[in-house]
């Protein structure tokens, strides 16, 4: 019997980002300052990229000189118009912006966003040259009644449209019940959703699908980022409250030296 087919494929370089949510102003710019001279240093083998609020991506903008990428947190699907408070992907990229987090589990409950809405807030930011973060996850509810995979398949399947790439688009597992609760699941846990949602990838997105990168998010912290990243098809973090200072933020990139 032939040898199987050895994937020519690339791994892709993971990414840490870093989800500031409704925290920081001016004062927290030496904070990642120090942040951004660590990771210099630190020669990590990752993407590293803060997704501060929509206020200090201009005053962030500097980072970019270090590598430091930056995103915002969510965009309306217009890109202008009579939408009071809203900011478009247009916006966050003329504010320094590369990347948007959208479909955080925050905004699909605190507003109530549906998968429909957020494919055509990841439509926006790939029409405005954005690097789209799309986050499925389930409810502590939905985990314990059996329906993971059920719940993160169907997020992933609604919240996309075709055609996505590699390079326009990053999937982010997110269990509700482990942001910001200090619970993370099991490896075997992450293991297996991680595993579902790349056969689900490259079975719409072929190449691409195998490309693209699917970050680990909820309580990473620097002492279970290792042992995080080196569960099969997790290509990188999504971390919030840990985010927020240099030396937690740090201890997680120097995982990926
Ligand atoms: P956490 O949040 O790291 O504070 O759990 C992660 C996120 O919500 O992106």
């Amino acid at each position: 019997m032939a040898a199987p087919k050895k994937s020519t494929l690339k791994a892709p370089k993971p990414l840490v980002a870093g989800n500031w949510k409704m925290n920081g102003t001016k004062a927290s710019l030496g904070e990642v300052k120090k942040l951004a001279s660590a990771f210099v240093k630190s020669k990590a083998k990752c993407e590293v990229m803060i997704c501060p609020p929509a206020t200090l991506l201009a005053p962030m903008k500097a980072l970019k000189a270090k590598g430091v990428a930056l995103g915002g947190q969510d965009c309306h699907a217009a890109s202008s118009g009579a939408h009071t408070g809203d900011v478009s992907a247009t916006m966050l990229k003329d504010a320094g912006a590369s990347a948007v987090i959208l479909g955080h589990s925050e905004r699909r409950a605190d507003h109530l966003e549906t998968d429909k809405q957020v494919k055509a807030k990841v439509a926006a930011a790939h029409g405005a040259g954005l690097l789209a973060i799309m986050c499925v996850g389930e409810s502590l509810k939905q985990r314990k009644s059996g329906d993971t995979l059920k719940v993160v398949k169907a997020q992933l399947r609604g919240s996309l449209m075709d055609g996505c790439t590699a390079k326009n688009t990053v999937i982010a597992y997110e269990p509700v019940w482990a942001i910001g609760s200090g619970l993370t699941p099991t490896v075997a846990q992450v293991e297996e959703v991680h595993t579902a949602l790349r056969k689900a990838l490259v079975r719409r997105f072929g190449d691409e699908g195998a490309k693209m990168r699917i970050l680990y998010g909820g309580s990473v912290k620097p002492a279970n980022a290792a042992e995080l990243m080196a569960v099969p098809n997790v290509n990188g973090a999504l971390v919030g409250g840990a985010s927020l200072t240099a030396k937690d933020f740090g201890g997680i990139v120097k995982a990926y030296t």
